[in-house]
């Protein structure tokens, strides 16, 4: 039985596919080498258990797009936070000056100035904390910043809808680098309990990423599934590098303002408006402010993990010129004939 959409909204149906994902999930392969979290295999991806059983359902079940919200996906340690805080101090610029000094991002972690559709469901502890979730994401006033770790084939179809679908930014980086980025989060985030910081060791990690058995990987899969569908429809998906950011911080912030639809007047570019948001999101900003010192964001997650050196080609520092070479043929065979290259592999 489905139900019957409301006006101005896509039908939602019972039998959408991977809605049923969490009556399946214990036949699934299982990867736990991982030390943060159990991880299944699911349609071609490895996912966290818990994203399967709850996130993946309900989203299918009972995510509503709206055409003016911004969804901010990526492969985890990515550059996601920066996206997120750049997008977040746009969109808001006229309610926020990005020179206040009360500025949300001043006193706020930025992944407690979006809802991460993905990561909140999984983090979840019973289905009645689910519903009042997607109650939560229902009441939100438009335009909506989301973010989502989830590959693009298990996004809800709603999400691609001509009429009711959103605009998704996508940010890649250079596995090499995501993976150490990801080693590091690994052993820096998760409580002492769940990962000895001194047991999991970066040959570790590195074998899985390779094996692509890490959250969300393999990640070049994860990569070019956004890149294809930025191709296929440049108005509604834009995709970013991480290294083209770090190079040219405010012409990127520029693109990303024009395509959410919040483009900077000349009379705001004169006044210094980006220059202001690139600096208000920069590293070493966010960094040492108070709130990203301690604490931690309203998930749990210790805020100073998120921010650590954000550079390019920290990789070289971990892996041996072997392994490099080894994780570069693996990807290189993957996206090969697809027209697609990782920067350090063009
Ligand atoms: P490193 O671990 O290589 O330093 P994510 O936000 O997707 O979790 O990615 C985390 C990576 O982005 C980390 O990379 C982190 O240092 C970097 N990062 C976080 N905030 C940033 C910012 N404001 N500007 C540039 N890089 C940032």
């Amino acid at each position: 039985m489905e139900d019957a959409p409301q006006e101005g909204e896509a039908p939602v149906t019972t039998t959408a596919p991977h809605a049923n994902a969490a009556e399946i999930v214990a036949s699934l392969p299982l990867e736990t080498r991982y030390p943060a979290f159990p991880l299944r295999q699911y349609a071609g991806f490895w996912l966290a258990e818990t994203t399967v059983k709850a996130a993946v359902p309900l989203l299918h079940a009972r995510l509503q797009p709206r055409p003016d919200d911004v969804l901010i996906a990526s492969f985890p340690k990515s550059g996601t936070t920066w996206l997120i805080a750049l997008a977040f101090a746009a969109l808001n610029r006229s309610e926020h000056s990005p020179l206040a000094g009360d500025h949300p991002l001043r006193h706020c972690n930025p992944h407690d100035c979006v809802r991460f559709l993905d990561t909140e469901l999984a983090f979840a502890k019973n289905t009645a904390d689910m519903d009042t979730l997607m109650d939560e994401l229902e009441a939100l006033p438009s335009p909506r910043l989301l973010a989502t770790h989830l590959p693009h084939s298990l996004l809800p179809e709603r999400v691609m809808d001509e009429s009711f679908g959103c605009r998704i930014v996508y940010i890649c980086r250079d596995p090499k680098d995501a993976l150490v980025s990801l080693w590091h989060f690994t052993k820096k985030a998760a409580p002492a309990a769940v990962v000895d910081a001194q047991s999991f060791t970066f040959q570790e990690m590195f074998e899985l990423f390779c094996e692509g058995r890490c959250p969300n990987g393999p990640q070049w899969h994860h990569v070019l599934q956004y890149w294809q569908e930025s191709v296929r429809r440049p108005d509604k998906v834009m995709f970013l590098r991480y290294e083209e950011m770090l190079r040219e911080p405010e012409r990127n912030l520029k693109k990303l303002a024009k395509f959410m639809g919040c483009e900077f007047s000349d009379e705001e570019e004169e006044a210094g408006v980006v220059r202001a948001i690139v600096e208000l999101c920069s590293l070493e900003k966010m960094k040492n402010m108070e709130v990203n010192r301690s604490g931690s964001t309203k998930l749990g997650v210790k805020s100073e993990s998120y921010f650590r050196k954000g550079v390019v080609g920290d990789w070289s520092r971990h892996m041996t010129p072997e392994m490099a070479q080894k994780l570069d043929k693996i990807v290189r065979d993957a996206v090969d004939g697809s027209g697609f290259t990782f920067a350090s592999l063009a």
